[in-house]
């Protein structure tokens, strides 16, 4: 078979062939490696299949390197992994395999190769190039991976309900190679996801939310999203987004099918940026819509406060998905928050101080949010849409001037908590930050001025208001 492999991976195939060859054991490259190497897709690691014993091949292969590198096995799955600098090789013997029912442990037992790749989850996935003498580099394809390859379509080799009742995992994965490569995924395997969907139940939520950011990082994550949610996945494993679909109408007016504007967001904000936050940021920004709905007499529909509650509802998604909940939270969470305001700065008479706070508020997150919110620009119509972005155009032209002479984005007030406690005699207590939040909002309304006399100033008077008298001064 003419795949195009490095160097490297011609050097290390020849090893294994050897290895291979020597212990009397048929060996075939197989899975992702040789799927996307037929697609001229970038390839990481290896899978190799075996006849025999894949551990016992992995120790003779690694021996045949120096210095040898470790040999990783796990005894009860008949795996083993070497890994040669960047590049890492998975060993298994060949197998027949059958899962109880309420788990996803495989029962294993020795096959051949065609029992393995009628095993494994997808047709294109199942291609096998040898790696023995008699026919090294033949493409071994008993289920026509290769047709599929060229048809661009996902199937199981197996009857599909089996392959997906005996790893209901790869159910997600059809649908992320659907959205990664931009295939189909055939009728009859589609509607065993539909019989199937509520089997993902047994699936751990860190596999499920591995297959939803590699579905979020592919090209056109519309694709995958969109499959999901028609598969009936999407609402066992993200309830939330689901309750974006569909659109109301009352006398005769509707809103926007705010699932469908979801993905279309996503899909605009992944033509600019490879950010999986950001990414989230695109899914997540309308989440607070569907809760804060409410049809309103002679005016139409309206989310009045969306984006707050969405904020509010980023923190738990983010924990019930088992996403990061530290600083990639934060940044979701502040892009949701904050993607109405640039477009409300479109208006005319916008004052310096309105652009001071936002540049405040998203301090070096601006260019993101920014990104965002052109992407929230989903209008068929093309007149509109040239209005939106030169809005936003001006806007940005707006912060650049206000952020050379004030230099706001990373700006901190110049009195402090500690500098407020010091002058005051106070331990830490509310006043401590009431106080040292009209300082900050007084700079950013522009009603004094950014240094630290005219903040000193100000503290003293409002300090006195509030009954505080320093230490030193009584
Ligand atoms: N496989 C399978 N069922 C799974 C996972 C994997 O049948 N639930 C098989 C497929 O043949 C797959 C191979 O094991 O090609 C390797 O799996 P993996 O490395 O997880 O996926 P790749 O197909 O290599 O793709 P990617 O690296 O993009 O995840």
């Amino acid at each position: 078979m003419d795949i195009r492999c490095s160097d490297k991976e011609l050097f290390v195939f020849k090893k294994i062939a050897h290895a291979a060859a020597e212990m009397g054991m048929p060996c075939y490259l197989i899975g992702g490696f040789v799927r996307d190497k037929l697609l001229g897709r970038p390839t990481k690691d290896a899978d190799i299949v075996c006849v025999g014993d894949g551990i016992a091949l992995a120790h003779n292969v690694a021996a045949r390197f120096s210095p040898s590198p470790q040999v990783a096995f796990f005894k009860t799955f008949g795996t083993a992994q070497i890994k040669l600098d960047d590049f890492e090789v998975e060993f298994v013997g060949a197998r027949r395999e059958s899962y109880s029912a309420d788990s996803r442990n495989p029962e294993v037992e020795p096959g051949s190769l065609e029992d393995d790749q009628l095993r494994r989850d997808f047709t294109i996935n199942a291609l096998a190039i040898s790696l023995n003498a008699t026919d090294y580099g033949k493409l071994i394809d008993p289920f026509n991976g290769m047709a599929d390859l060229g048809k661009k379509l996902i199937q199981t080799p197996l009857e599909p309900s089996r392959t997906f009742s005996d790893d209901p995992l790869r159910m997600m994965r059809a649908i992320r190679f659907a959205s990664q490569l931009q295939f189909e995924i055939d009728p009859g395997t589609f509607e065993a996801i539909r019989l199937n969907a509520e089997r993902i139940a047994i699936i751990s939520q860190e596999r499920i939310t591995d297959e939803l950011n590699k579905i979020l990082l592919s090209t056109k994550p519309s694709i995958g999203f969109d499959l999901l949610y028609r598969s009936g996945l999407l609402k066992l494993i993200f309830p939330q987004m689901v309750d974006l679909a569909g659109a109301e109408f009352i006398d005769g007016k509707g809103h926007k099918d705010n699932f469908y504007h979801t993905l279309q967001v996503i899909d605009n904000i992944s033509h600019h940026t490879k950010n999986l936050w950001l990414r989230w940021a695109a899914l997540l920004h309308d989440i607070g819509k569907p809760a804060t709905k409410r049809f309103e007499e002679g005016h139409g529909w309206t989310f009045h406060g969306h984006e707050v509650v969405g904020g509010k509802m980023v923190p738990r998604i983010f924990a019930k998905l088992k996403l990061p909940q530290h600083e990639a939270m934060r940044f979701v969470r502040k892009l949701v928050e904050l993607h109405l305001r640039p477009i409300s700065l479109t208006k005319e008479n916008i004052t310096d101080s309105a652009i001071r706070r936002l540049l405040f508020d998203a301090g070096d997150d601006l260019e993101a949010l920014m990104m965002l919110c052109e992407a929230d620009i989903t209008s068929k119509n093309r007149q509109k849409v040239r209005r939106y972005l030169d809005n936003f155009e001006m806007v940005r032209a707006r912060l650049k001037e206000v952020e050379e002479s004030d230099k706001i984005r990373n700006w901190q007030p110049p009195i402090t908590g500690e500098i407020i406690m010091e002058t005051f005699g106070l331990s830490p207590c509310r006043q401590v930050g009431d106080l040292k939040n009209l300082i900050r909002e007084a700079i950013l309304d522009g009603e004094i001025e950014n240094n630290l006399a005219a903040a000193q100033r100000f503290m003293f008077e409002k300090a006195a208001e509030m009954g505080l008298h320093p230490v030193n001064n009584p």
